[in-house]
């Protein structure tokens, strides 16, 4: 039975596993998904397992997206681009990092029928997601992205890697039309307070996070009139690319798809 894994830390929120093996039944695919928390020390025999083929492929999430990098053989595109692995495969005796976050956002994206193209983007946050959604962005065309993170210098360091992006200081909020939230607020009690910025309606509010399915962030968005909308689709289009490369199989995703992710 071939055996893949998430790994992450901390890794008890993922999702991955319930709907790889939902997956993996519905193609009657002889294979498991688990997750597994692992220290960063640990990382690198971990991916020696795969390369021995005692375990068959990852996925990779926060905080270990770029510390990867070293012990595998190629990178996607994508993956160099970002500096951000979220899949590991193994072929032709080669360890291959692969991201598809990017085509994960870019997809969820096209299934609402949003336009982004030649539109201003503002991303609160600058951790592990955001590269990804950056190349995506300009893959899609948009007219500007301006960050705005707590720690400034994340920031810039995120502009030596995409030099086009704008940075502003951790409370402002310049005119945009479509505002991402790609930081970790609203995962617990801790909120993102939009209330006494003056944003004008009809406007897009997106949250990388699906649990809760309705973040402080999303509320504010809905009351301020904007459409809203948050991270399942980009999570579920990110596994079904990890699910294409190790299966050749491309999963179905639908309305049991959707349910299958909900009050978790
Ligand atoms: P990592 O930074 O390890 O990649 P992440 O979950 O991908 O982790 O990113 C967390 C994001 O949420 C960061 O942008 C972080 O801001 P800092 O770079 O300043 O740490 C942001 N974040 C987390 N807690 C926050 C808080 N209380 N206020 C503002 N931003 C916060």
């Amino acid at each position: 039975m071939k055996k893949y894994f998430v790994i992450g830390n901390p890794i008890n929120h993922s999702l991955s596993p319930k709907l790889h093996n939902y997956w993996l039944k519905q193609n009657n695919i002889n294979a498991v998904y688990d997750k597994i928390k692992l220290e960063e020390n640990e990382i690198e025999n971990f991916i020696l397992k795969i390369k021995d083929q005692e375990i068959n492929g990852c996925n990779v999430t926060v905080p270990f997206k770029k510390n990867v990098i070293p012990f595998l053989d190629k990178l996607s595109l994508e993956a160099e681009q970002t500096l951000s692995v979220n899949t590991i495969t193994f072929d032709n005796g080669s360890l291959v990092g692969h991201n598809t976050d990017v085509a994960g956002f870019q997809e969820a994206i096209k299934h609402l029928n949003y336009n982004v193209k030649d539109k201003k983007i503002l991303i609160l946050g600058a951790g592990g997601v955001v590269p990804s959604i950056i190349f995506a962005l300009n893959k899609m065309e948009v007219s500007k992205i301006t960050i705005s993170n707590r720690t400034r210098e994340k920031a810039e360091n995120l502009k030596s890697q995409f030099n086009k992006i704008s940075i502003v200081e951790w409370g402002d909020i310049p005119d945009f039309d479509m505002i991402i939230n790609a930081t970790s607020l609203g995962l617990n009690d801790e909120i993102i307070n939009l209330g006494n910025f003056n944003i004008s309606e009809g406007k897009f509010f997106y949250d990388v996070i699906y649990n809760p399915s309705e973040t402080n962030f999303l509320r504010d968005g809905k009351k301020l009139g904007s459409l809203t909308e948050n991270g399942k689709l980009m999570f579920i289009y990110q596994a079904f690319g990890a699910f294409s490369l190790w299966h050749g199989i491309e999963p179905q995703i639908n309305l049991e798809t959707l349910k299958l992710l909900e009050n978790d």
